[in-house]
């Protein structure tokens, strides 16, 4: 297990350059599957621990990959796909499961194992097979927790989700391009990296209607050709290093994203204070925070909503704001693990439930804290940098799992960590 070391104290200054979305990437590659040509991704996260793992699984499956530049990726599909997906690859990444959909729906058949991932609660996956059976895919479960889902062939059909779930959205869509007939998705989640998908698939000849609503609605086609497609910016990459700035009072230009993408973190650190500067259709904002930020409310829920994904992040920030805070967790059941961490560090958190209450400013101290998971390990090198001496965050791997290269990128406005 790696670490990252970090020497609290540096403002951030400077300009960073935003990535291809991690949450887009995992499903264009599983959609992938789907085309019959060469598809081209532009702007594609090759250096995040997920994406790498799920390129394993398109080997597996016998496609062709070859990255003929930094963050280009071309995929060659093979003339028959390979129908199971290795176990022990499935179970380190929950995004494994966005397969099963678009298998499903070009080869008829395919073997996924209950997926792993990160530890922020019981994570269930019955809207995804509630809505690959409505199209008409049977499931087998087989011991060890392998699925077979089976279809000689999908029916396009209504299907209501009871949560607006960005996978089984995005799982159903890629079923349902290739079914006979039309899909209709009620309550989908709306998430930019639905939009993106929708996008690339239609790109690919595919017939996608309302992603970004609430109401997406697939026309079936029989096949789909090949394609070239450029991932969409990264938005918690973007937020990240936005609170970044905030949390050590600094002043960074964030560029290479869509700003209408995180209005609800703009409106949240506006009331705390955080001066923003972006106009609306442009590429980039400048985050700039003087020395005293305000206590503020936060309430995540899905999109348009405050991003769970960011939670941990503003955590660590309201622990430096004046006053007291508190974050409601309404996606995740279990994801303030990062508030004991955080209180090892000298942070004041009262926690009940999804509710954490953020008192502040608290001066932060050098520690050693653990990345329970992906975005929480972030939140902890955030508070590395707002606190005195030295932070060690152990597991640097699980934020590496969705941040590329992050020790460096950071280093470069300023910031003193390393991994080690
Ligand atoms: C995606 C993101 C993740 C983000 C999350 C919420 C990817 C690869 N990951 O995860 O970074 O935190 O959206 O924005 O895009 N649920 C069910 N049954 C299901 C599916 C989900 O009950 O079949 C529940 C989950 O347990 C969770 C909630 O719905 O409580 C949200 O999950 P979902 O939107 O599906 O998140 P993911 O697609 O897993």
């Amino acid at each position: 297990m790696g670490d990252f070391v970090v020497e609290g104290g540096q403002r951030l200054t400077g300009t960073f350059a935003v990535n291809g979305a991690k949450n887009a990437a995992l499903p264009l590659l599983a959609a992938a599957t789907l085309a019959d040509g060469p598809v081209v991704v532009h702007n594609i996260p090759l250096g995040i621990r997920d994406v790498q793992l799920m390129l394993q699984i398109l080997r597996t499956l016998g496609m062709r990959l070859h990255s003929p530049a930094p963050h280009v990726l071309e995929i060659q599909p093979p003339t028959r796909l390979e129908t199971t997906i290795p176990e022990a690859l499935m179970r380190q990444m929950r995004a494994s499961l966005f397969l099963a959909g678009p298998l499903v729906a070009r080869t008829g058949r395919v073997t996924v194992s209950r997926p792993g991932g990160c530890d922020i609660g019981v994570r269930p996956i019955d809207l995804h097979l509630k809505g690959l059976k409505a199209l008409g895919a049977e499931l087998e479960d087989l011991p060890g927790g392998r699925l077979v889902v089976s279809a000689p062939r999908l029916v396009g059909r209504k299907i209501y989700l009871d949560f607006p779930s960005v996978g089984a959205t995005e799982n159903i869509m890629m079923a349902a391009v290739l079914a006979d007939g039309e899909t209709v998705i009620d309550n989908a989640a709306r998430e930019p990296e639905i939009v993106d998908l929708a996008q690339f698939l239609t790109g690919l000849g595919a017939r996608i209607y309302g992603a970004g609503t609430d109401t997406i609605r697939i026309v079936g086609v029989r096949r789909l050709s090949g394609g070239e497609h450029t991932i969409v910016p990264d938005r918690i990459e973007a937020g990240t290093v936005a609170i970044a700035a905030a949390i050590t009072h600094g002043d960074v230009e964030i560029t290479d994203m869509v700003p209408e993408h995180l209005v609800p973190l703009w409106r949240k650190l506006e009331e705390m204070g955080v001066e923003l500067i972006w106009q609306p259709g442009g590429d980039r904002v400048r985050v700039r925070a003087g020395p005293r930020l305000r206590a503020t409310t936060a309430r995540t829920g899905p999109h348009p909503g405050f991003p769970t994904d960011l939670q941990p992040q503003m955590v660590a920030l309201m622990t430096q704001a004046y006053g007291v805070s508190t974050m409601v967790e309404t996606i995740f059941e279990n994801r303030l693990k990062h508030a004991g961490e955080l209180g090892r560090m000298g942070a004041r958190i009262l926690t009940d439930g999804r509710m954490a209450v953020i008192y502040g400013p608290t001066p932060l101290e050098s520690a050693t804290v653990e990345a329970t998971d992906l975005r929480a390990g972030a939140a902890l090198i955030l508070a590395g940098l707002a606190a005195t001496g030295t932070t060690r965050v152990v597991g640097a791997e699980q934020v590496e799992r969705g941040y590329e290269d992050l020790p460096r990128r950071l280093a470069a406005l300023g910031a003193l960590v390393r991994a080690a």
